[in-house]
């Protein structure tokens, strides 16, 4: 099989690294000779936050990618934030370390269903999460994030009629404290539904003086268990805030890095999963990404993404609508 052959049907560029290298200043070498930067979630691995230029959430990875110079942008993370970053920039490389970096909750909204749905409500304004492929995208009114997911919702009027998709914890969650009836599409993330409500009562138990922030990806029911309910980066700003010492996590555990080494002195502890014999608080699909991938991937320059430009030129406007409310929010 050729090479490139290869390297498609593993989604990643599968080379050798010779045992002796420096994976770190050599990714910092082919970084200024290409002009490139990396970007990197706050669910990736320490070593990758710890080489990227700019580590943020979902909403902050996308006003970052919108206002670089840079002629590659590495994204790590997974393929939805890559797609988002390649329909801002079409004329940048955008490369991903691992193409089989999905995501469940985008890949419980499929396309043509979801086009169907909104087909079958003519009369409502379609807002949709950033996790969705770029085919959602293109049909939706205006992209949220979990940071602005409520002040977006907030900027329409109340008797609006609205579909919201696909997260239905976040759907149920700014219903909830909005008053609203949003229409939700009923998809959810395989990390956040699993964290168990027992477990965290029973770690509220041993902490009681613990803070318990949640992702509003989570459940309801671990939500209402919850002190503070944020996107990574609000879970992450009230730990830096706060004058408690300890934290139970509800979110995936990457960002505990972030925590732990903004805030040395305080004690985060990552909620359980139902299941204590899997790591099923980290998201399989963005740990697919590893140092040697990035090393590779900006190397070759492989693998990168590809959007459907018929397909972008739609998506792109309910993306920029998203970045125009967060810029007039100050967000
Ligand atoms: P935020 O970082 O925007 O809160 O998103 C969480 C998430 O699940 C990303 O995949
Ligand atoms: Fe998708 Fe959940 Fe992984 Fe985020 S944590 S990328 S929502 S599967």
């Amino acid at each position: 099989m050729m090479q490139r052959e290869r390297w498609l049907k593993n989604g990643y560029a599968d080379e050798p690294i010779a045992p002796d290298t420096d994976l770190k200043s050599a990714i910092e070498t082919w970084k200024k000779e290409k002009n490139a930067v990396i970007l990197a979630h706050y669910y990736q691995t320490g070593d990758i936050q710890d080489i990227a230029d700019f580590v943020g959430d979902s909403l902050a990875l996308a006003q970052w990618a919108a206002r670089t110079t840079a002629d590659i942008i590495v994204l790590c993370g997974v393929h939805f934030m890559g797609e988002t970053v390649k329909i801002l920039c079409p004329d940048k490389k955008v490369l991903v370390p691992d193409l089989n970096a999905g995501c469940s909750l985008a890949d419980s909204c499929p396309a043509d269903r979801f086009a169907e749905f909104v087909e079958a409500h003519p009369d409502h304004t379609v807002i949709s999460y950033v996790n969705t492929t770029a085919a959602v995208k293109a049909v939706t009114d205006v992209v949220v994030t979990s940071t602005n997911a409520r002040q977006i919702v907030d900027s329409f009027p109340l008797e609006e009629k609205i579909i919201f998709g696909p997260d239905r914890n976040l759907g149920n969650y700014i219903n909830s404290i909005t008053g609203r009836k949003m229409l939700l599409w009923d998809g959810a993330c395989h990390v956040h539904e699993q964290f168990s409500v027992e477990k965290i009562l029973a770690l509220k138990q041993q902490y009681p003086a613990a803070v318990v922030l949640a992702h509003p990806e989570c459940k309801s029911t671990v939500l209402a268990l919850a002190d503070v309910v944020g996107s990574t980066s609000a879970l992450l700003n009230y730990a830096v805030k706060s004058d408690q010492q300890q934290f139970i996590v509800a979110t995936e555990s990457g960002i505990l890095h972030e925590m732990q080494k903004r805030c040395p002195d305080k004690e985060f502890i990552p909620a359980p999963p139902n299941d204590s014999t899997c790591a099923c608080n980290e998201c399989s699909f963005m740990r697919l990404n590893t140092m040697e991938k990035l090393y590779n991937c900006l190397k070759y320059e492989f693998p990168d993404i590809e959007v459907d430009p018929q397909i972008a030129e739609k998506a792109v406007r309910p993306i920029h609508r998203m970045l125009e409310i967060s810029e007039e929010l100050g967000l």
